[in-house]
């Protein structure tokens, strides 16, 4: 579990034009720490979360005008010892000319989604959906991911999933997406079952994956394979001339 961290994001910045800051504040008693940080750096837009049990942090921030954006909700596979995947099935790694096709199927499926960014009036919606092109064409150059599995149907690539493994014991999928017309055939679950596969290969022992609370299909996707709700988080934006 993190404790209460605050730094820069000078992604955000370059991405929103605003001098940004990301916490996670783990108790009411921390806060201060942030306001520090915050009023020394100029911040002028702070992204923060909690833990969603932390209910007399959540209502201290209530009160000084922070916004609820999203819910994120962590599920985790532990692997068992003998992981086979179908013989008929095969994991598919990404290769570099791929990448156009992956930033075509991300903006398709990214959409009207609604992240954190897409919740807060005050970005501007065509940078928030610039985030996740940006953020897959990192991962394409393995900037910040260490692999992406793709799957295909039709001859076709119609969907991928990031990996970047965060220790040697465990996995993370960033970033997953199937496009519109592929959806619903399969692919998701496939892609997932691949995931578990590379993991095990990799000698780890746990796979984890995140979503916003608002994603139903990610859900039953991630509990239908026997994944586990492990960790919720609350995000949380503000402004600073909100007081
Ligand atoms: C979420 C997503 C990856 C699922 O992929 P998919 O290929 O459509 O899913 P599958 O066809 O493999 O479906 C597997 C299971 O997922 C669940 N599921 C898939 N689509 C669903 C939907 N629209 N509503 C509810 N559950 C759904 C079901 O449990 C389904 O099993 P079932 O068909 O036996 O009912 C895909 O819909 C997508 O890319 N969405 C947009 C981007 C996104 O949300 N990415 C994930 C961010 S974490």
């Amino acid at each position: 579990m993190p404790g209460t961290s605050v730094s820069l994001s000078p992604l955000d910045e370059a991405r929103f034009g605003f001098r940004t800051a990301r916490a996670f504040v783990q108790n009411l008693t921390d806060f201060p720490l942030i306001e520090d940080f915050c009023k020394k750096e100029g911040i002028k837009f702070l992204v923060l979360r909690c833990n969603t049990d932390k209910i007399d942090l959540v209502h201290a921030l209530e009160k000084k005008n922070f916004s609820l954006m999203d819910t994120l909700l962590y599920f985790r596979y532990s692997l068992p010892k003998e992981y086979a995947f179908p013989e008929d099935e095969k994991i598919f790694p990404v290769n570099f000319e791929d990448e156009a096709r992956i930033l075509e199927i991300t903006k398709a499926a990214f959409a009207g989604y609604l992240s954190h960014y897409h919740a807060d009036p005050r970005l501007d919606i065509e940078k928030s959906n610039e985030a996740y092109l940006d953020w897959a064409s990192r991962s394409c150059h393995k900037e910040i991911a260490d692999e992406i599995l793709i799957a295909k149907s039709g001859g076709k690539i119609n969907g991928f999933l990031t990996l970047r493994k965060n220790s040697p014991n465990e996995v993370e999928g960033p970033l997953f997406a199937i496009s519109p017309e592929a959806q619903g055939q399969g692919l998701g679950r496939f892609l997932m079952n691949a995931a578990f596969q590379w993991t095990y290969e990799q000698g780890a022992k746990e796979f984890i994956i995140s979503t916003q609370i608002t994603n139903l299909a990610s859900q039953n996707l991630w509990t239908s394979l026997g994944m586990k709700l492990y960790r919720t988080l609350y995000t949380f934006h503000k402004w600073s001339n909100e007081e």
